[in-house]
């Protein structure tokens, strides 16, 4: 029998819950912050990897908006997302859909065309180098208001054919997907597929809303949806696949320690869950290390990570032909 440590390695994954700002390593943070000549609070690597220290997803938030401050230029976005992509070959993820937050940097001068235009190069050049796909996700900013996300969706349009889906994120609690409806539903008659994050550390409630009033194809996260038992009915019922962040949701205090959360217990009752790695720079690992630290904590067998894979290229937004290649390389390492 292959070893968990070898099996993890070798199967092809996708990661479908990835914040390109979240991918930002400290010494990247340096080196552009150093040549944009914009100035850091941090003296040093060490002083910013001290302050990832979070107790809670505010916490980490104030940072993470933080460091984005110090990408200015094209080339800025396609040496973050460049950096991000050659991790992803390191770890055999074949597939990503890749977050954005654009009002993170139209808010402070950076146009729209200049991020959409260095993140997508970098998936380009990825793709002529070794063949990896992506897709990207564009994310409003909820603790912002529903306007604001009009102005953004606008912005997309003229680049409506390099965008799969929106999404909502940031701070949670006491922004609801309702107050986005307006907007969803705009985002949908254009075209774009809606995911959200939900249940992360909002209540039930909050996945209910997502699922009806943003229409989402996938639950960001939603692991509070084990609270309540007519949901996770349905989110079985319906296939409704959970992006679950496991290192994640353990720096922010979701669950206290990996031993106790609930992955495991999701994935044996038939939902489709899969391991992201959400904000890899800030949370301690890229894909892989989530597949370990999760894979260790909770005794996972191989033929449940094995499952985790298949789910994500499952509920990936890829062609159902290209989908169906990517399950059957993961079903040849059944032994
Ligand atoms: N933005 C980046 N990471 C996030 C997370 N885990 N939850 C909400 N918003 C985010
Ligand atoms: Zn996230």
């Amino acid at each position: 029998m292959m070893n968990r440590l070898e099996l993890i390695q070798k199967l092809p994954k996708a990661e479908l819950h990835l914040h390109i700002e979240g991918s930002f390593e400290p010494e990247l943070m340096f080196e552009i912050a150093k040549r944009n000549k914009v100035n850091i609070r941090f003296k040093s690597i060490d002083e910013i990897k001290e302050a990832y220290n979070f107790h809670n997803l505010q916490s980490f938030l104030d940072i993470y908006y933080e460091g984005a401050g110090v990408l200015l230029h094209e080339k800025d976005f396609y040496d973050l997302t460049y950096a991000y992509l050659l991790k992803c070959k390191e770890d055999n993820v074949v597939h990503a859909e890749i977050f954005f937050d654009p009002q993170t940097h139209t808010d402070r001068g950076v146009s729209f065309e200049t991020v959409i235009s260095g993140i997508k190069k970098a998936t380009i050049k990825a793709h002529e180098e070794w063949g990896m796909t992506a897709h990207l996700i564009m994310y409003f900013l909820r603790h912002l208001s529903e306007e604001e996300a009009f102005k953004t969706l606008k912005m997309s349009e003229p680049f409506k054919k390099d965008i799969i889906a929106v999404g909502l994120d940031s701070s949670e609690v006491g922004h609801p997907p309702s107050k986005f409806k307006k907007v969803f539903d705009e985002a949908m008659k254009m075209g774009y597929l809606t995911v959200a994050h939900a249940g992360e550390e909002g209540p039930p409630e909050y996945v209910w809303e997502a699922l009806d009033l943003l229409k989402v194809k996938r639950v960001d996260h939603g692991v509070r949806s084990i609270e309540d038992e007519k949901l996770l009915k349905r989110l079985i019922d319906e296939e409704m696949p959970l992006t679950v962040c496991p290192l994640s949701n353990i720096k922010l205090c979701v669950f206290e320690k990996m031993e106790d959360h609930n992955l495991k217990k999701l994935l044996q009752q038939n939902v489709k869950v899969m391991i992201n790695s959400d904000d890899p720079a800030y949370f301690g690992g890229y894909a892989n290390q989530n597949y370990i630290a999760t894979a260790e904590a909770l005794d996972l067998s191989n033929a449940e990570i094995i499952q985790l894979a298949k789910n994500s290229f499952d509920a990936s937004f890829m062609t159902d032909e290209l989908k169906q290649s990517w399950i059957k390389a993961c079903e040849a390492f059944n032994e």
